[in-house]
């Protein structure tokens, strides 16, 4: 069995998706052999930490990233913060030995994801950004048809994405 133990680090909006998918994996047969921990909540809202850590089971929240990085128990990092925080924390996190998965935007501009993508590239530490329709079975066959070349040469791509996420009017626009 391997134990991968996990720290979710940023527990809004997107930090509760990673949350919810840690959660849902642990029940996935597919991962025969690799047992997930859901060791810590990372959040300087406190209230919030705890609430997301009760919610999906795990074990504690914090609002000391530092004290979290340090801890030798954490193998992996969750990083779902603000935008502008990526380009310290991806490389503070690969340093202190995490594998880290990392949503985007990689930071402010070019520059700082050049600083991230390299910092990555010297670690032997797994890496991966949270391109959240990669692992979709409908694109993913898709994918598979345009590298068969199935779809021939592609010249041209229009595509409309529907989501309700913001269809109550008096929801502020964001
Ligand atoms: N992949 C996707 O589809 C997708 C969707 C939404 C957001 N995102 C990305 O996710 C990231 C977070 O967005 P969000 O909508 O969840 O924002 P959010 O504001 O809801 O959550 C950010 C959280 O980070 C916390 N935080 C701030 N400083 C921190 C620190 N030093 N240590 C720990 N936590 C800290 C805040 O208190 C907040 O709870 C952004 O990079 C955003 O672009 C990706």
């Amino acid at each position: 069995m391997t134990t991968i133990t996990i720290a979710l680090i940023g527990a809004g909006y997107a930090g509760q998706s990673h949350a919810f998918g840690y959660r849902n994996a642990q029940l996935d047969d597919a991962l025969n052999g690799v047992e997930i921990v859901l060791d810590t909540v990372v959040d300087p809202n406190e209230e919030l930490a705890n609430h997301v850590a009760g919610k999906y089971g795990f074990a504690k929240a914090s609002t000391d990233i530092e004290q979290v990085l340090a801890d030798p128990a954490i193998d992996a990092v969750s990083l779902a913060l603000p935008n502008r925080l990526y380009v310290d924390i991806v490389p503070k996190a690969l340093a202190a030995g995490k594998h880290v998965f990392c949503e985007k935007p990689l930071g402010l501009d070019a520059a700082e994801a050049e600083v991230i993508v390299k910092a990555a590239q010297a670690s032997d530490r797994i890496n991966a950004v949270g391109f959240s329709f990669r692992r979709i079975p409908a694109l993913a066959a898709l994918r598979d048809l345009v590298a068969a070349g199935a779809l021939g040469e592609i010249e041209h791509f229009r595509a409309h994405y529907y989501a309700d996420y913001a269809a109550d009017p008096d929801q502020p626009l964001t």
